[in-house]
């Protein structure tokens, strides 16, 4: 048996967690996968009443588990930091989740906002745990005219370097190409060092090729020619910045997936959609599930499940291609219901 911590959070999180699982029931169904489910209700709504996002324990109430499945934190009346480092952050970094896979594909029937963006199909690996998104600064002097904001970027050669592997890596598995993104012209010191050791780790990768981007540069192509890339190596903050970016030049930010991954599997991974919480359209049914059911079925592949999750891939296929099951941000009239029927459908449930 396989134990899989469901955290669904807020807003649309709920929706698409639920939607996700019931389609991960059907496909445990017709491959007699044996996945058993806990519940977390971990979320704004217990902070407002419990002062807390998640139990003091709560990293260690997860560390059992082969996986974590989550929606998604946040929500209007609680600050995003206190969300965010109370409970999604804590638990990239408790796991060393060090690799944010985001893969970025078009899909036949999803229409891209770009002229011309048939088959696009890269990944965006985002290192997780470090660089901008470091705990080392703060606020100070608060209310006074000198107030003032600092927060330190952290780039450990050690974080650089498995960040850069595994990219590395997965360019050779895939199309072979590898972009770095970076500013390297000088004025960012730690990207001059994240250069150094791509550079360094590429050259022992001969059958990789590789370029580095300017990551202003880099959002003008990923627009322009997104066909070029295949895989792309980014620091936290570049990384979550082009994972929105390519989403929308696929089609929708609601179809995209994340792999939130410890490589060396000493802790439990985790899977999310890249989107948030959507406070707009939460509670109305309408939130396109296919970002969840797609980080669902690479939790399937991570799980040891490969047919499963191609299963799970060729259902969201069928289901995007279907005009009658697309959702409003695919410009279809689909509820988040009616896409979850249509995908159980196709696994035969
Ligand atoms: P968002 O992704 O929640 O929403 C951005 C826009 O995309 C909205 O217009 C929304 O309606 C639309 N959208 C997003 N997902 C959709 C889906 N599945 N189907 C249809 N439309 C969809 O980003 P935001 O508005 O910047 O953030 C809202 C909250 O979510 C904030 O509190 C933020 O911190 C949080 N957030 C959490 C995560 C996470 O938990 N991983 C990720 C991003 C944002
Ligand atoms: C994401 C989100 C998070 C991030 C936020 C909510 C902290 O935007 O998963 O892409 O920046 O990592
Ligand atoms: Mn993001």
């Amino acid at each position: 048996m396989q134990r899989i911590a469901v955290i669904p959070g807020d807003g649309i999180g709920r929706e698409v967690t639920a939607a996700a699982h019931t389609v991960l029931d059907a496909v445990a169904a017709r491959h007699r996968l044996d996945l058993a489910y806990d519940e977390f209700d971990w979320s704004c709504e217990r902070y407002t009443t419990e002062g807390a996002m998640m139990p003091p324990d709560g990293v260690d109430r997860l560390r059992p588990y082969d996986a974590i499945l989550l929606g998604a934190v946040g929500w209007p009346g609680v600050p995003d930091h206190v969300s965010l480092w109370g409970l999604l952050i804590p638990i990239r970094r408790a796991f060393r989740q060090y690799v944010n896979l985001r893969p970025i594909r078009t899909f036949a029937g999803v229409a891209s906002p770009l002229r011309d963006a048939a088959s696009v199909d890269f990944v965006v690996v985002r290192e997780n745990v470090e660089g901008e998104y470091s705990e080392i600064g703060g606020r100070l002097n608060r209310g006074f005219p000198d107030e003032f904001a600092v927060q330190e970027s952290v780039f450990t050669r050690t974080g650089v370097t498995r960040i850069v592997d595994y990219a590395l890596e997965l360019a050779r598995a895939r199309r072979g190409y590898l972009t770095s993104a970076t500013k390297s012209n000088g004025i960012v010191h730690t990207l001059v060092f994240w250069d150094e050791v791509v550079a360094e780790r590429a050259a022992q990768t001969p059958d990789v090729r590789w370029d580095a981007e300017h990551i202003d540069a880099l959002a003008a192509k990923l627009v322009l020619q997104p066909q070029r890339f295949d895989v792309i190596v980014a620091s936290n903050l570049f990384g979550d910045i082009l994972s929105d970016l390519a989403a929308a030049v696929a089609g929708s930010i609601g179809i995209a997936p994340s792999a939130n991954l410890d490589p060396t599997r000493t802790h439990p991974s985790m899977f999310e959609p890249v989107h948030g919480s959507a406070p707009d359209i939460a509670g109305q049914g309408v939130a396109n599930p296919v970002g969840a059911v797609w980080s669902a079925a690479m939790m399937l592949d991570h799980l040891g499940h490969p047919a499963a999750a191609a299963d799970v891939q060729a259902a969201i296929e069928a289901c995007l291609a279907d005009p009658g099951t697309r959702t409003r941000d695919l410009g279809g009239t689909a509820d988040t219901a009616g896409v979850v029927r249509a995908l159980v459908a196709h696994l035969g449930g």
